[in-house]
C-alpha cells in the first residue's frame, strides 16, 4: 500500500510574514492527521523559519529547487547539504516552470535526482507534456523520455523511494485540470516504464498528479488506482483550502 502524499507547492510567493502565518494556520488546520504523507514547499529564503514552525508537526519540509554540486561558485544556487540542514526532507526537481524559464534539461534534472539522493533529500520529480504535445497525441512519448532520463542510474531502493509528479503544462495555473480518467492514465504508464527498469519499485514508488488540483477535485483524483497524492500550487497559498485537500485524500 502507498502512502498518499500531498505536497504543496508555493512556488514564487509568500513572504517571510505571509509564510509565519499560512504555516500557523496550517498546523492548526492538519493537526492530527497520520493517513496521508504532508509536505510544504515554501521559497528558500524562508525554508529555516518554517522548519522551526513545522519540525514538531506533522508537515514535512520541500524545496522547490536545488543545484548538483557539492560547493562552490555558483552563485545564487543552494546545494543539497544546505537544504538537509535546513531541515528539508524533499526537493521538487524539473518542474515544467522551471524547465521553460530557466533552461533546465533531462541531463540536468538527472544530476540533480542522483545529487538529491546523496544528501539524504528524497526528489518529487516533475514530467508532463505541453498542449500541443497532448492534442499531436505525443503525451506518453514526452513522459517516456523525461522519466527514462530522470531516473537513469539510481537503484531500486532509491526508485522505490522517489516520487513523480505528473503535470500537464496545460493544466498548471488554468483552472483546467486533466480528468481523474486521463491523468490516472499517464500515471499508469508512467508506472510500467519505471517497471520495465526497476521492476517492483515501480509500485513501491509514488506518482502524483499536478495541474489545478483543487478541493473539489480531489477526491475524484484519489478514486483512480495509481494516483498516490498531488503537487497542489495556487489552492496551497490557502490553509483551508489546502487542509480540504489533505482531508479529500484520506476519503
Ligand atoms: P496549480 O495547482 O496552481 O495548477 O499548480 C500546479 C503545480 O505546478 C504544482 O507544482
Amino acid at each position: 500500500m502507498r502512502k498518499p502524499f500531498i505536497a504543496g507547492n508555493w512556488k514564487m510567493n509568500k513572504t517571510l510574514s505571509e509564510a509565519e502565518i499560512l504555516v500557523t494556520e496550517l498546523k492548526e488546520e492538519l493537526a492530527g492527521i497520520t493517513e496521508v504523507e504532508i509536505a510544504i514547499c515554501p521559497p528558500a529564503v524562508n525554508l529555516t523559519r518554517v522548519y522551526d514552525l513545522i519540525k514538531e508537526s506533522n508537515i514535512k519540509l520541500g524545496a522547490q529547487n536545488m543545484y548538483w554540486e557539492e560547493k562552490g561558485a555558483f552563485t545564487g544556487e543552494l546545494s543539497g547539504a544546505m537544504l538537509k540542514e535546513a531541515g528539508v526532507s524533499y526537493v521538487i526537481i524539473g518542474h515544467s516552470e522551471r524547465r521553460e524559464y530557466f533552461a533546465e534539461t533531462d541531463e540536468g534534472v538527472n544530476r540533480k535526482v542522483r545529487a538529491a539522493f546523496n544528501y539524504g533529500l528524497t526528489p518529487i520529480v516533475c514530467v508532463g507534456e505541453t498542449l500541443k504535445e497532448r492534442e499531436e497525441g505525443k503525451t506518453n512519448d514526452k513522459v517516456r523520455g523525461q522519466v527514462k532520463a530522470a531516473l537513469a542510474g539510481l537503484d531500486t531502493g532509491q526508485v522505490a523511494e522517489l516520487v513523480i509528479a505528473y503535470e500537464p503544462i496545460w493544466a498548471i495555473g488554468t483552472g483546467r485540470s486533466a480528468t481523474a480518467g486521463d491523468a490516472n492514465q499517464v500515471i499508469g504508464y508512467i508506472r510500467d516504464l519505471v517497471r520495465e527498469d526497476f521492476g517492483a519499485a515501480a509500485d513501491k514508488m509514488r506518482i502524483q498528479y499536478g495541474g489545478s488540483v483543487k478541493p473539489d477535485n480531489i477526491e475524484e483524483l484519489m478514486a483512480e488506482e495509481e494516483i498516490d497524492g498531488a503537487l497542489v500550487g495556487g489552492a496551497s497559498l490557502k490553509a483551508n483550502s489546502f487542509a480540504e485537500i489533505v482531508r479529500g485524500a484520506m476519503k
